[in-house]
Protein backbone atom coordinates (compact mmCIF):
# COMPACT_ATOMS: atom_id res chain seq x y z
CA UNK A 1 0.00 0.00 0.00
CA UNK A 2 1.11 3.18 -1.36
CA UNK A 3 1.29 5.57 1.75
CA UNK A 4 2.33 9.21 2.26
CA UNK A 5 3.21 10.88 5.64
CA UNK A 6 0.46 14.17 6.04
CA UNK A 7 0.72 16.57 9.29
CA UNK A 8 -2.79 17.06 11.05
CA UNK A 9 -4.30 20.32 12.94
CA UNK A 10 -2.83 19.13 16.05
CA UNK A 11 0.58 18.72 15.53
CA UNK A 12 0.47 14.93 15.03
CA UNK A 13 1.14 12.79 11.75
CA UNK A 14 -1.04 10.64 9.90
CA UNK A 15 -0.94 8.89 6.67
CA UNK A 16 -2.94 9.44 2.92
CA UNK A 17 -3.30 6.62 0.66
CA UNK A 18 -3.76 8.47 -2.42
CA UNK A 19 -5.40 4.93 -4.28
CA UNK A 20 -8.22 5.21 -1.94
CA UNK A 21 -7.97 8.75 -1.50
CA UNK A 22 -7.99 8.61 2.34
CA UNK A 23 -5.99 9.19 5.90
CA UNK A 24 -5.50 6.94 8.68
CA UNK A 25 -7.04 9.86 10.85
CA UNK A 26 -8.99 12.79 10.86
CA UNK A 27 -6.68 15.52 9.05
CA UNK A 28 -8.13 17.96 12.20
CA UNK A 29 -5.89 15.82 14.36
CA UNK A 30 -4.51 12.36 14.75
CA UNK A 31 -4.21 12.31 18.61
CA UNK A 32 -7.39 14.45 19.23
CA UNK A 33 -9.58 12.01 17.45
CA UNK A 34 -8.05 8.54 18.65
CA UNK A 35 -7.91 9.90 21.89
CA UNK A 36 -11.91 11.37 21.27
CA UNK A 37 -13.20 8.35 19.88
CA UNK A 38 -11.56 5.25 21.14
CA UNK A 39 -9.84 6.47 24.57
CA UNK A 40 -12.61 8.85 25.52
CA UNK A 41 -15.72 6.83 24.70
CA UNK A 42 -14.99 3.54 25.52
CA UNK A 43 -11.80 3.25 27.07
CA UNK A 44 -12.72 5.78 30.44
CA UNK A 45 -16.26 4.57 31.15
CA UNK A 46 -14.90 0.58 31.64
CA UNK A 47 -11.84 1.65 33.59
CA UNK A 48 -14.39 2.41 35.90
CA UNK A 49 -16.07 -0.76 35.64
CA UNK A 50 -13.59 -3.69 35.18
CA UNK A 51 -10.57 -4.65 36.46
CA UNK A 52 -9.48 -6.40 33.58
CA UNK A 53 -10.08 -5.13 29.74
CA UNK A 54 -9.93 -7.40 26.43
CA UNK A 55 -9.85 -5.14 23.59
CA UNK A 56 -10.14 -5.71 20.18
CA UNK A 57 -8.90 -3.21 16.97
CA UNK A 58 -9.45 -3.52 13.42
CA UNK A 59 -7.22 -1.14 12.10
CA UNK A 60 -3.53 -1.24 13.84
CA UNK A 61 -2.24 0.53 11.43
CA UNK A 62 0.31 3.32 13.31
CA UNK A 63 -0.52 1.89 16.43
CA UNK A 64 -1.54 5.34 18.41
CA UNK A 65 -4.60 3.89 19.50
CA UNK A 66 -2.83 1.23 21.31
CA UNK A 67 -0.27 3.97 22.58
CA UNK A 68 -3.03 6.03 23.96
CA UNK A 69 -4.57 2.98 25.41
CA UNK A 70 -1.67 1.73 27.21
CA UNK A 71 -0.60 5.22 28.08
CA UNK A 72 -3.95 5.76 30.01
CA UNK A 73 -4.56 2.53 31.59
CA UNK A 74 -3.54 2.40 35.26
CA UNK A 75 -1.55 -0.39 36.65
CA UNK A 76 -4.25 -1.77 38.79
CA UNK A 77 -6.09 -3.13 35.36
CA UNK A 78 -4.88 -5.49 33.35
CA UNK A 79 -5.18 -5.29 29.55
CA UNK A 80 -5.19 -7.47 26.64
CA UNK A 81 -5.25 -6.08 23.62
CA UNK A 82 -5.83 -7.45 20.06
CA UNK A 83 -4.90 -5.56 16.96
CA UNK A 84 -5.86 -6.80 13.53
CA UNK A 85 -4.15 -5.08 10.59
CA UNK A 86 -4.03 -6.03 6.75
CA UNK A 87 -1.17 -3.87 5.83
CA UNK A 88 1.32 -3.30 8.79
CA UNK A 89 3.61 -0.10 8.24
CA UNK A 90 7.01 -0.08 7.14
CA UNK A 91 9.73 1.14 9.62
CA UNK A 92 11.00 3.85 7.80
CA UNK A 93 7.51 5.12 7.96
CA UNK A 94 6.99 3.78 11.84
CA UNK A 95 10.46 6.52 12.16
CA UNK A 96 8.69 9.37 10.68
CA UNK A 97 5.91 9.35 13.79
CA UNK A 98 5.64 12.10 16.29
CA UNK A 99 2.87 11.35 18.78
CA UNK A 100 5.68 11.92 21.57
CA UNK A 101 5.39 15.76 20.17
CA UNK A 102 1.88 15.75 21.35
CA UNK A 103 1.53 13.47 23.60
CA UNK A 104 5.05 13.17 25.25
CA UNK A 105 4.03 9.33 27.12
CA UNK A 106 4.40 8.38 23.54
CA UNK A 107 8.22 8.16 23.52
CA UNK A 108 9.87 6.83 20.00
CA UNK A 109 11.05 3.67 22.18
CA UNK A 110 7.47 2.47 22.91
CA UNK A 111 6.25 3.25 19.79
CA UNK A 112 9.25 1.33 18.20
CA UNK A 113 9.09 -1.24 20.59
CA UNK A 114 5.43 -1.84 19.82
CA UNK A 115 5.90 -2.41 16.47
CA UNK A 116 9.09 -4.41 16.73
CA UNK A 117 6.64 -7.14 18.29
CA UNK A 118 5.99 -10.09 15.67
CA UNK A 119 2.99 -10.60 14.09
CA UNK A 120 2.46 -14.12 15.40
CA UNK A 121 -1.58 -14.02 16.96
CA UNK A 122 0.33 -14.52 20.45
CA UNK A 123 -0.02 -12.32 23.74
CA UNK A 124 3.41 -10.42 24.39
CA UNK A 125 3.52 -8.40 27.58
CA UNK A 126 4.47 -4.88 27.22
CA UNK A 127 4.74 -3.60 30.62
CA UNK A 128 2.98 -5.14 33.76
CA UNK A 129 -0.43 -5.02 33.02
CA UNK A 130 -0.26 -4.54 29.52
CA UNK A 131 -0.42 -7.51 26.79
CA UNK A 132 -0.93 -6.89 23.18
CA UNK A 133 -1.36 -9.57 20.23
CA UNK A 134 -0.71 -8.48 16.52
CA UNK A 135 -2.63 -10.42 14.00
CA UNK A 136 -1.40 -9.95 10.01
CA UNK A 137 -4.37 -10.41 8.36
CA UNK A 138 -7.40 -9.42 6.37
CA UNK A 139 -10.62 -8.74 9.12
CA UNK A 140 -12.75 -10.50 6.86
CA UNK A 141 -10.41 -13.73 6.97
CA UNK A 142 -10.09 -13.99 10.48
CA UNK A 143 -12.00 -16.26 13.17
CA UNK A 144 -13.03 -13.51 15.96
CA UNK A 145 -14.44 -16.45 18.27
CA UNK A 146 -17.00 -15.97 20.70
CA UNK A 147 -17.22 -13.75 23.99
CA UNK A 148 -14.00 -12.51 24.19
CA UNK A 149 -13.64 -8.70 24.22
CA UNK A 150 -15.01 -5.80 26.62
CA UNK A 151 -14.27 -3.37 23.72
CA UNK A 152 -13.70 -2.87 20.55
CA UNK A 153 -11.63 0.03 18.44
CA UNK A 154 -13.31 -0.03 14.79
CA UNK A 155 -10.77 1.65 12.89
CA UNK A 156 -11.33 0.74 9.24
CA UNK A 157 -11.36 3.14 6.46
CA UNK A 158 -14.62 4.65 5.88
CA UNK A 159 -17.55 3.01 4.69
CA UNK A 160 -17.55 4.63 1.05
CA UNK A 161 -14.30 3.04 0.65
CA UNK A 162 -14.02 -0.03 2.48
CA UNK A 163 -17.86 -1.20 2.20
CA UNK A 164 -16.94 -5.18 2.52
CA UNK A 165 -15.54 -4.13 6.41
CA UNK A 166 -18.68 -2.49 7.34
CA UNK A 167 -21.14 -5.05 6.24
CA UNK A 168 -23.67 -7.17 8.37
CA UNK A 169 -21.85 -10.06 8.30
CA UNK A 170 -19.15 -8.41 9.83
CA UNK A 171 -20.63 -6.50 12.38
CA UNK A 172 -22.53 -10.29 13.37
CA UNK A 173 -18.98 -11.60 13.88
CA UNK A 174 -18.01 -9.01 15.70
CA UNK A 175 -20.69 -8.93 18.04
CA UNK A 176 -20.83 -12.63 18.70
CA UNK A 177 -16.94 -12.04 19.75
CA UNK A 178 -17.88 -9.46 22.27
CA UNK A 179 -18.95 -10.24 25.77
CA UNK A 180 -22.09 -8.72 27.23
CA UNK A 181 -22.57 -4.70 27.88
CA UNK A 182 -19.36 -4.53 25.66
CA UNK A 183 -18.92 -1.13 23.88
CA UNK A 184 -17.82 -0.94 20.16
CA UNK A 185 -16.43 2.26 19.14
CA UNK A 186 -16.06 4.27 15.87
CA UNK A 187 -15.44 7.61 14.12
CA UNK A 188 -18.37 6.65 11.61
CA UNK A 189 -21.62 7.99 12.37
CA UNK A 190 -23.41 6.82 8.45
CA UNK A 191 -26.80 5.91 9.10
CA UNK A 192 -26.40 2.96 7.04
CA UNK A 193 -23.38 2.20 9.39
CA UNK A 194 -26.03 2.45 12.75
CA UNK A 195 -28.73 0.59 11.40
CA UNK A 196 -26.69 -2.39 10.63
CA UNK A 197 -24.94 -2.48 14.10
CA UNK A 198 -28.54 -2.11 15.54
CA UNK A 199 -29.95 -4.96 13.06
CA UNK A 200 -27.10 -7.31 14.27
CA UNK A 201 -28.58 -6.64 17.87
CA UNK A 202 -26.36 -3.61 19.02
CA UNK A 203 -27.97 -0.48 20.80
CA UNK A 204 -26.37 2.67 19.44
CA UNK A 205 -25.85 5.76 20.63
CA UNK A 206 -24.33 8.81 18.54
CA UNK A 207 -21.89 10.96 20.39
CA UNK A 208 -20.09 14.21 19.73
CA UNK A 209 -17.63 13.31 17.03
CA UNK A 210 -13.92 14.57 17.38
CA UNK A 211 -12.25 17.52 15.59
CA UNK A 212 -15.24 19.44 15.52
CA UNK A 213 -17.04 16.12 13.23
CA UNK A 214 -20.90 16.09 14.23
CA UNK A 215 -20.88 12.58 15.56
CA UNK A 216 -19.38 9.22 16.31
CA UNK A 217 -21.00 6.20 17.13
CA UNK A 218 -20.62 4.01 19.97
CA UNK A 219 -22.86 0.64 20.54
CA UNK A 220 -22.78 -1.74 23.20
CA UNK A 221 -23.76 -5.28 23.21
C1 LIG B 1 -8.26 4.30 9.13
S1 LIG B 1 -6.75 3.38 9.17
C2 LIG B 1 -6.65 3.21 10.91
C3 LIG B 1 -5.33 3.23 11.48
C4 LIG B 1 -5.02 3.01 12.91
N1 LIG B 1 -6.08 2.67 13.80
C5 LIG B 1 -4.13 4.11 13.41
O1 LIG B 1 -4.43 4.71 14.45
O2 LIG B 1 -3.14 4.38 12.76
C6 LIG B 1 -7.36 1.77 8.65
C7 LIG B 1 -6.40 0.63 8.87
O3 LIG B 1 -7.04 -0.60 8.47
C8 LIG B 1 -6.12 -1.40 7.77
N2 LIG B 1 -6.88 -2.32 6.90
C9 LIG B 1 -7.35 -2.05 5.65
N3 LIG B 1 -8.05 -3.12 5.18
C10 LIG B 1 -8.03 -4.05 6.16
C11 LIG B 1 -8.61 -5.36 6.27
N4 LIG B 1 -9.33 -5.88 5.29
N5 LIG B 1 -8.40 -6.04 7.42
C12 LIG B 1 -7.65 -5.50 8.42
N6 LIG B 1 -7.09 -4.27 8.36
C13 LIG B 1 -7.28 -3.54 7.26
C14 LIG B 1 -5.29 -0.38 7.00
O4 LIG B 1 -4.06 -0.91 6.57
C15 LIG B 1 -5.12 0.72 8.04
O5 LIG B 1 -4.01 0.49 8.86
Amino acid sequence: MNRQLCLTKDGSFTFYVPELNEHYHSVNGAVEESMHVYVNAGLRPLLEKLTSIDILEVGFGTGLNALLTEAIAPDSIEVFYTAIEAYPLQDEEISMLNYDKIYPAISPEKLSNLHRLPWDDCFHRIRLHFSLKKVKTFLEDYCLGENLYDLVYFDAFAPDVQPELWDKRIFRSIYQSMRKEALFCTYSAKGEVRRRLQEVGFTVERLAGACGKREMLRARK
